[in-house]
């Protein structure tokens, strides 16, 4: 085609926009995915009129190929989500505990974070109890750190081993695709430690009215290192700035006759009238050397470290909703392996199977170039000869594909090293000791107001009321009474369970 024939063949197309009443000054040829312009977009190519549809129409034969494919896996759990674009600055210095740059004071760093809840599927409501996700990439300047937490601030198990089968338990049931409480407490009523999320999610906490009024929690302890080397353990807790605000199981179904995705409509409505909302980061602060005093284990994902005080150290803003939904957030990968130095995941057990889990998970679901996405890939340049694989993205060109090379001056830092921590003893398949696995959930239970208590009890009764095992019904009423005697008398009446029963087996 000469250069002439190709500019009449764009201007025939605007004259046909023009005549359409669709023109305007950023008219754009449509294409083929190789670039290619596409001449006709409405009709197949056919042999004749009454002939067949040829193969070789590739505008067709492409829409439909990529069409088919628009699907990925959907999060095996977390699959609901709502993302926003936004900043965290940070406001105190705590270079005495971390040389993480993302803290130096004053410091702005971009972030993108995901809501979601947990255990249905991408289409589910958003009014139902289940924890929600609160995952934070920071776009640091020295590589992304993604606090990967829930609105909650501990969980239901203290062992990644027991995962997958405590989220089969908690999805539906694969014989009727059913959620089923027999099902979750069957499971739980092997978990003792289970009491206290359980306590959380069956409270008011268990709906949160929207994604803005819901605190955030990391919940297991991470390590902070400062330039010394030295470590302190630190929790990290987000505290919406818009007031806490949740739901009763009417007020939810209310909502949920009427809009399935309230809390992301309220998500899109603030944002776009500038009302951004905000989140204080707090951090509470151990030594090592204090793990001794406490009497449960600091390193354990179902407890909280109450009684140790909260400092603020940032403040964060969401002020952007994503202009794609599929390529910021369903593509988004969150990951508590992606860590930056100055912040190291503690030995909580729990923590440490996640540090594997979630890349693995999204080398299948995303492919083994998924940091290489634009909404997962760092702000900073990224040097290292992993190479090739499925989606690549990556502007490799030189020859030195290996490390150490005396070609290349691709360095290690010192800086970077992971802490150096003794270790000895043997080794060993054994719960933790200190379990204490009841009195927290107790002390939630007594930080409760009056109606707080009794929609707690409400709740959990309109679930464990479906039970109908004798004994998985009276070993959960026990662990509750073990929790606090007013709780699990009250809950044991609420399901018609035996009090005898209960306090035998509280023994
Ligand atoms: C051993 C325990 C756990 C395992 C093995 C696990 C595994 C997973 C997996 C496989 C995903 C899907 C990731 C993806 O496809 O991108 C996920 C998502 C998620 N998990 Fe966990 N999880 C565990 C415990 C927790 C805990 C304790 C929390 C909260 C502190 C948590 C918070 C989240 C969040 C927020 C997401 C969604 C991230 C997003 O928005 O993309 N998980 N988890």
């Amino acid at each position: 085609m000469n250069i002439t024939k190709k500019k009449l063949g764009f201007a025939s197309v605007a004259l046909v926009l023009i005549l359409m009443g669709t023109a305007n000054a950023d008219v754009k040829q449509l294409t083929r995915d190789n670039g290619a312009p596409v001449g006709d977009n409405q009709n197949s190519y056919t042999a004749g009129e009454h002939g067949s549809v040829l193969l070789q129409d590739v505008q067709l034969i492409q829409k439909l190929q990529r069409f088919a494919r628009e699907r990925i896996p959907e999060r095996v759990v977390h699959a609901r989500g709502t993302g926003v674009h936004g900043e965290f600055v940070a406001s105190k210095d705590i270079s005495d505990l971390t040389k993480a740059t993302v803290f130096t004071k004053g410091e702005v760093t971009p972030v993108f974070v995901r809501f979601s809840t947990v255990i249905h599927s991408k289409g589910s409501p958003e009014t139902l109890r289940d924890p929600r996700g609160f995952a934070t990439k920071f776009y640091t300047d020295e590589g992304n750190w993604d606090l990967v937490g829930n609105n909650l601030p501990v969980f239901f198990i203290r062992d990644a081993i027991k995962f997958p089968d405590m989220v089969h338990s908690l999805k539906p049931s694969p014989v009727t695709n059913r959620q089923d409480p027999n099902r979750f407490f069957d499971f739980f009523s092997h978990v003792p430690e289970s009491t206290h999320m359980l306590t959380w999610l069956f409270s008011d906490f268990g709906i949160p009215a929207n994604l803005r009024q819901t605190d955030g929690w990391g919940v297991h302890a991470y390590k902070f290192i400062d330039a010394q080397g030295d470590v302190s353990y630190v929790k990290f807790h987000w505290k919406t700035k818009q007031g806490i605000k949740n739901l009763t199981p009417k007020q939810a179904s209310k909502i949920q006759a009427k809009d399935f995705s309230h809390a992301t409509n309220d998500m899109y409505e603030n944002i776009a009238a500038g009302n951004y909302p905000k989140w204080d980061l707090l951090i509470k602060v151990l030594k090592p050397s204090e793990f001794a005093n406490l009497v449960y284990n600091p390193l354990d994902a179902t407890k909280m470290w109450l009684d140790i005080k909260e400092t603020k150290v940032g403040t964060m803003t969401l002020n952007r909703m994503p202009t794609n939904f599929f390529q910021d957030t369903e593509q988004s990968a969150f990951s508590p392996a992606n860590l930056v130095p100055g912040i190291e995941p503690s030995e909580d057990r729990l923590l440490q199977g996640r540090v594997f889990s979630y890349s693995d998970t999204q080398m299948y679901r995303l492919g083994a170039n998924h940091q290489q996405l634009p909404i997962n890939r760092t702000h900073v340049a990224v040097n290292n000869w992993n190479q090739d694989g499925a989606g690549n993205q990556g502007k490799q060109t030189s020859d030195v594909n290996y490390q150490p090379s005396r070609k290349d001056n691709l360095v290690e830092s010192d800086q970077a090293r992971y802490d150096s921590k003794p270790v000895s003893g043997v080794s060993q398949q054994k719960k933790i000791s200190k379990q204490n696995d009841f009195a927290q959930a107790g002390v939630l239970y007594r930080s409760f107001s009056k109606k707080d208590k009794q929609n707690l009890i409400n709740n959990l009764a309109g679930d464990l009321g479906q039970v109908t095992d004798n004994e998985t019904k009276h070993i959960i009423l026990s662990y509750f009474y073990r929790a606090d005697k007013d709780f699990g008398t009250r809950i044991i009446k609420a399901v018609n369970g035996n009090l005898d029963k209960v306090k035998s087996l509280s023994m």
